[in-house]
């Protein structure tokens, strides 16, 4: 009978402990992001219907294992909830809050008031003209009221005004500026707060680390505080290239939002990876481009030295949210996996980005496990 040589005895040993089901249980579970992120802030992330409906369940348990905090990404958009005046669409958004109840989740209900994914007939009579002032601010009561009301207690925070404001600060020329006035963000905001007293109300925009922008946003917080109304938070999107804005930049705004008195939300990050036709493309979802095959270089993958630099960027921004943790409620990535992001189809359709934590195999990024660890020095100190 052969006799086994001690190493020999060793490698099987290694080999039955290696495979036994009971090494599963000995083994040390890395944290996931919603457990390293502990008080620091909210990790949260945008749904669509596929993972709100559990059609999706591969990003479905990224979401209930990674993040404790959910947005619905488009459900909740006054363009599918009321896409016929008086005829309200809550579908979608009832099983999305049924999906943070069910898993624990901080609900922010986005949003009630936006230039964009608004259906016409809310800006229209009967003759096709625009309604008057008094019609418009009607139908704006009707639809946060009716919405929010029927959310109370569930939704805890809404994005009560989206992207308000040009990159220079000036309003944008929205149709509820050009037939309200200026006085239709205090109006949503009170019909907000009249709705559900006890939600957290924010004013939500993208390119929000512009000097102009920046600096109206704080003037808007100031204005809303003047007039006794309740704005809990500022929502930078954070929809961020690798090499702009600069941290400097983002740190600016940060601070400015927080020093005028209300929380910082990072509302809807994403860090694209491709090339950017024009520098300050933003998030307009209007602002499109025809495709151009120079602009999307990586259909099969990024080269080593894209990849390393954007994991470096979002490592960068974590550790800026991370330091300023007592400035910023909430960060909240656009999206689960690279093949759910708006980006792969803006500024122009049909590119591969590569913006999120998760690939589109649905397995976490690197820069996760450094996430995760970067939260845990700054718990142990
Ligand atoms: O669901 C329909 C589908 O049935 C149809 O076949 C298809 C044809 O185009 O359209 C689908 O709807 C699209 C929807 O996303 C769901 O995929 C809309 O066309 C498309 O316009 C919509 O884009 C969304 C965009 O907002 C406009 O609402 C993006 O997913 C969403 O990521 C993006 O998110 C916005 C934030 O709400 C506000 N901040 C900027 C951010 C990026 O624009």
């Amino acid at each position: 009978m052969k006799v086994l040589t001690p190493v020999l005895s060793l490698c099987i040993a290694f080999a039955i402990v290696s495979c036994s089901p009971h090494r599963k249980e000995n083994e040390v579970k890395e944290p996931s992001l919603r457990e390293a992120v502990k008080d620091k802030f909210l990790i949260g992330t945008a749904l669509n219907t596929n993972q709100i409906w559990g059609k999706d369940t591969a990003a479905v348990k990224i979401v209930k294992e990674q993040f404790n905090s959910i947005v619905a990404e488009n459900c909740m958009k006054s363009m599918y909830i009321q896409p016929v005046e008086g005829e309200f669409n809550f579908k979608d958004a009832d099983k999305f809050v049924e999906f943070g109840e069910q898993n624990n989740m901080f609900i922010t209900g986005h949003t009630l008031i936006w230039h964009s994914q608004a259906p016409d007939w809310f800006f229209r009579d009967d003759k096709g003209k625009d309604v008057s002032k008094e019609v418009l601010i009607e139908r704006m009561r009707n639809h946060i009221t009716t919405v929010v009301s029927r959310y109370k207690g569930r939704i805890k925070g809404w994005d009560v005004v989206n992207e308000a404001i040009l990159d220079d600060g000036s309003w944008r020329d929205s149709k509820f500026y050009k037939i309200i006035g200026e006085d239709f963000i205090p109006l949503a905001f009170e019909f907000a707060h009249a709705a559900d007293p006890e939600a957290e109300l924010y004013y939500n925009d993208y390119n929000e680390w512009h000097a102009g922008k920046r600096d109206a946003i704080v003037k808007l917080v100031n204005s809303l505080k003047e007039k006794g109304l309740r704005i809990d938070g500022v929502g930078m999107q954070g929809h961020l290239g690798i090499d702009h804005p600069s941290l400097d930049e983002y740190r600016a705004a940060i601070d400015a939002y927080f020093s005028a008195g209300v929380e910082v939300l990072i509302t809807e990050l994403d860090v694209s990876a491709l090339p950017s036709p024009r520098r300050d493309i933003g998030a307009n979802i209007a602002d499109t481009e025809a495709y151009r095959q120079e602009m999307n270089p990586y259909t099969t993958g990024l080269p080593d030295s894209i990849s390393f630099a954007w994991n470096k960027r979002m490592g960068d921004l974590f550790t800026l949210f991370i330091d300023n943790s007592d400035k910023i409620g909430r960060v909240t990535l656009w999206g689960v996996t690279d093949g759910d992001s708006w980006k792969n189809d803006f500024p122009m359709p049909g590119r591969t980005d590569y913006p999120l934590l998760f690939d589109r195999r649905y397995k976490a990024k690197p820069i996760v496990k450094e996430i995760i660890n970067k939260l845990k020095v700054k718990n142990e100190k």
